[in-house]
């Protein structure tokens, strides 16, 4: 007797089930989990080659406002984003700040407050360096080293009409690497005395 009929033979012993009921069973089972994994398999990943970013355009002083049109919501524009009034483009890193990135809020806008304080807040979404503590400036001060080192900076927005009575001076601070950008105008790279005093 081969093992193939031995089986047929024991399946109604141990289940109580006719071998055909046992079997259609079975291969009921088999259909239903195939469904339902077909059903919640995750889609299916597509590689979409990204295109090549465009090089960083050194866009000059420019106001919030102006800042502002630079979040990632029109995909042909750079990416920008501001610290310590010095306009970064921020392109490469879309994940981060473009549309549904976890960083999204900051794009388009000068996010020193909110950077300094590690906070999402609306109220810190802005360049207000005022009250802000040592500690927070030195982490401000991290961030700046950072976005200058990974970062091409592309401008630098322009002073409010009304000074917050902070005195700033200029820096040396990379440039443009890029030799395809365009350079109008300086570069400076503003400096609150508050920060000074604490390095
Ligand atoms: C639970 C808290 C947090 C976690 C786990 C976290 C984690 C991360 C990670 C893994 C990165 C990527 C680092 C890299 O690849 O270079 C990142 C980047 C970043 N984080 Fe956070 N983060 C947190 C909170 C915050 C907060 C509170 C802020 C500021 C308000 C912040 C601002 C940033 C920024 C600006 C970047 C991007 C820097 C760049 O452009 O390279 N993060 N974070």
């Amino acid at each position: 007797m081969g093992v193939l009929t031995q089986i047929w033979e024991a399946i109604p012993v141990y289940t109580g089930l006719s071998s055909v009921t046992f079997c259609t069973l079975v291969a009921l089972l088999m259909a239903v989990y195939y469904v339902v994994s077909v059903m919640f398999a995750p889609p299916e990943f597509k590689y979409v080659p990204m295109e090549p970013l465009p090089p960083p355009v050194q866009l000059g002083t420019m106001t919030e406002e102006e800042l502002s049109v630079y979040d990632g919501s029109d995909p042909k524009k750079p990416l920008l984003m501001a610290i310590k009034a010095q306009i970064y483009d921020v392109s490469q890193s879309r994940n981060f700040y473009g549309p549904g990135g976890f960083y999204s809020q900051f794009a388009g806008k000068d996010a020193s407050r909110a950077l300094a304080k590690m906070s999402f807040e609306e109220k810190d979404l802005n360049g207000n360096l005022e009250g802000l503590s040592p500690y927070e400036l030195d982490a401000l001060n991290e961030w700046e080293f950072k976005f200058q080192g990974k970062y091409v900076k592309v401008g630098q927005l322009a002073k409010p009409e009304e000074s917050s009575g902070q005195t700033v001076r200029e820096i040396p601070v990379k440039e443009a690497s890029n030799e395809e950008a365009k350079v109008e105008g300086e570069n400076p790279v503003t400096v609150d005395a508050e920060t000074k005093k604490d390095e």
